[in-house]
């Protein structure tokens, strides 16, 4: 397994530039199920989650087309006309939970589907009970055997659907569904993130008539068919916001473009609170370190509240910070497992339940740490950046299901970072 091995202290400098958003365009991918006609996808990272849901699509019947992307042109084609398989197996959805959105197209355009059901991960139990009650809802026969979902629907009916939490998942798997069902669906509490409104644009283009995205109700009037289309996934913002926090760290001088700064509202809210100085334009975010950091307290929450997300990173922060801040974590129930890694490098922080008490050090040490997740694994190279000494960061494969060309993005900016192939 690969290592990245961090030589920290070196200052940042420099521009760097946001990739496509993995969370955006992986409901986008799986939207092109709608319809029969070719989609051609731009802007899509080079990922291995990527990598995962064209392997999912394939195995439905899906032509991929991928060398663009393959050469880091960022374009895929998919030609989803000869689909003719409805599973999505165990294998593919444990690897990533996103495999499950397979469900709302396959049930609205097919009217049959066998998805396996996602399963626990590090940071939480994440049911999908949500998802399943919404197509129900919708008119569908749910069954679950032996870890499957069993869906089936001569045709989906609109109905109108309150979901209990406003899940990014739920919200985009009854969205594509809605798409194809007859009538309207109105979704209450639905979430708002971005990548929401993003599969909202991308499925208009297609001929869908989805209003109200990136509010709290989503109406969908259903269409008997959809087509082809163009387009362009958004910058990836926890990714845009996890550069921030390095240029906040050890930060020279560092630019982040490509960015969409409304994006990350409450986020930069934060970073200013916290004494960060931020110049925000256009051109991207310019980020300068600061020598002191002041605490801030924390509370994760739907978008457009502080994105749990940058969590980890943030709490890599005010490992560093003057004084004492508590990082309270209310999305996922067990996702402070880079707390541990963080106190191995020489951080002091409590964990109370779904809070953290983070006790700001004057400095970091490097050590052999482990990442367990995508953003835990992102905050312990942010730790490594900023300690004295040398971090090695094992496990690094979640990492790469999240960030492009990292090391090669943070060598860029002068950092003292490689990766040895295991
Ligand atoms: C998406 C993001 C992930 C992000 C999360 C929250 C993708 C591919 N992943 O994940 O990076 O951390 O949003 O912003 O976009 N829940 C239920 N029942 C359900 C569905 C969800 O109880 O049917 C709960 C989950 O257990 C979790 C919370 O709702 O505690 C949020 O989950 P959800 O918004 O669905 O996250 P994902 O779509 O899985």
């Amino acid at each position: 397994m690969d290592k990245i091995i961090i030589h920290g202290g070196r200052r940042l400098e420099g521009e760097v530039a946001v990739s496509g958003s993995k969370n955006a365009a992986l409901p986008i991918l799986i939207s092109s199920l709608l319809t029969s006609e070719p989609c051609v996808y731009q802007g899509i990272p080079q990922l291995v989650d990527i990598n995962t849901a064209l392997k999912l699509l394939a195995g439905l019947g899906v032509v991929v087309d991928k060398e663009s992307w393959v050469k880091g042109g960022g374009d895929i084609i998919l030609r989803p006309d000869r689909v003719r398989n409805f599973e999505a197996s165990y294998d593919l959805v444990r690897t990533m939970r996103a495999s499950f959105l397979v469900l709302g197209p396959l049930l609205a355009r097919f009217g049959y589907a066998h998805v396996s059901t996602p399963g626990g991960c590090a940071i939480g139990t994440r049911p999908v009970n949500l998802h399943l009650k919404g197509l129900a809802e919708m008119g569908a026969t749910i069954e679950q055997v032996h870890g499957y979902v069993e869906a089936k629907a001569k045709k989906l009916r609109g109905a109108q659907i309150y979901l209990d939490l406003p899940s990014v998942g739920a919200t985009e798997n009854l969205m594509m569904a809605a798409s194809l069902a007859e009538g309207t669906t109105v979704i209450e509490n639905a979430a708002k993130e971005p990548e929401i409104e993003d599969l909202a644009a991308a499925l208009n283009k297609m001929g869908a008539r989805v209003e109200g995205a990136g509010g709290d109700l989503i109406r969908v009037e259903g269409v008997s068919s959809l087509g082809g289309l163009t387009h362009r996934v958004i910058p990836d913002r926890i990714e845009a916001a996890s550069f921030v926090i390095a240029g906040a760290l050890i930060g020279g001088d560092v630019l982040v473009t490509g960015v969409r700064p409304a994006h990350l509202d409450a986020f930069f809210i934060k970073l200013k609170e916290a004494g960060i100085e931020l110049s925000i334009d256009a051109n991207g975010v310019r980020v300068k370190g600061n020598n002191t950091i002041k605490s801030v307290d924390v509370t994760t929450l739907p978008y457009p509240g502080f994105p749990t997300d940058m969590q980890a990173q943030m709490m890599v922060l005010m490992s560093v910070a003057d004084g004492v801040s508590v990082i309270t974590e209310t999305i996922f129930e067990n996702r402070f497992m880079h707390a541990q890694e963080l106190d191995r490098m020489g951080a002091d922080i409590r964990l109370e339940g779904n809070r953290a008490v983070v006790r700001g050090v004057k400095e970091l040490s490097g050590a052999p740490v482990m990442a367990t997740d995508l953003r835990a694994s992102v905050s312990l190279v942010l730790a490594g950046l900023v300690a004295n000494g040398t971090t090695e960061v094992s496990r690094v494969y979640h990492l790469d299901r999240g960030y492009e060309h990292i090391e090669k993005k943070f060598s860029k900016l002068g950092a003292a970072i490689e990766r040895v192939k295991g």
